[in-house]
């Protein structure tokens, strides 16, 4: 049974109030976003094998632990899912970074793919895809059956991560793709008559990008 996990610490909650202000600049909003999903990283992480090691201290000989298994990739829906990014890198800055461009048509509310660019051993690796905000669901699921159907990576190492969740775009992923772990920072309330979460924090891309 995959997770779908609130990852709801004081402090990102704390953040998360922050970038849910209408009177946050894009600076800080950028900022924060990052630290949140530095946050979230340390959560999302959790479950990686680590293995025995052997070193020296100044002092002895000692087996101790690192990470192991397959080497990580993250892979950011753009736009906004770039803004998750070098937070995440600064627990992991070996991870690899892949990008799949998406955009939700604002009449239809049906995402639109018009990127991919992915590492070429993408199957081989931990796959940790990233987008501030899970609304009805669709460019989620949309940039998931791009990483199974058309590059073959399996479900089991696949983790989506979110800030902000309607329960509306939980349900739909999680009946589309029922074996893929699920992290959120939030769970909100609903979506409005526009697809847009609420509470929310407005469209995460503008906010991010000082695009509105
Ligand atoms: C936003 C957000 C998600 C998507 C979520 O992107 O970053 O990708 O909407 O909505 P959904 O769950 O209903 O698909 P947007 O389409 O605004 O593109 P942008 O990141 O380029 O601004
Ligand atoms: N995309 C956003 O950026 N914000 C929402 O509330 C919904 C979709």
């Amino acid at each position: 049974m995959a997770k779908c996990v609130v990852i709801n610490h004081p402090l990102i909650q704390h953040k998360l109030t922050i970038i849910r202000d209408k009177n946050t600049s894009t600076k800080a909003f950028r900022e924060v976003t990052n630290e949140i999903s530095m946050l979230m990283a340390y959560e999302i992480t959790r479950d990686l094998p680590v293995e025995d090691v052997v070193i020296e201290t100044p002092l002895v000989e000692t087996t101790q632990k690192r990470i192991a298994g397959k080497k990580m990739a993250i892979i950011p829906i753009l736009r906004a899912g770039l803004g998750m990014v070098d937070g995440i890198l600064d627990l992991v800055p070996a991870a690899r970074v892949g990008h799949i461009g998406l955009y939700r048509d604002h009449e239809t509310l049906e995402p639109i793919e018009y990127f991919a660019k992915l590492p070429q051993d993408i199957q081989e690796r931990r796959v940790f895809v990233v987008d501030p905000m899970l609304a009805t669901g669709g460019s989620a699921i949309a940039a998931l059956d791009l990483l199974m159907k058309k590059y073959g990576v399996k479900p089991e190492n696949i983790t989506f991560s979110c800030l902000v969740a309607a329960p509306e775009g939980v349900a739909a992923l999680q009946a589309a793709h029922p074996d893929v772990d699920i992290y959120m920072a939030a769970l909100d309330e609903r979506l409005n008559e526009h697809g847009y979460i609420l509470p929310g924090l407005g469209d995460a891309g503008d906010r991010i990008f000082g695009t509105k």
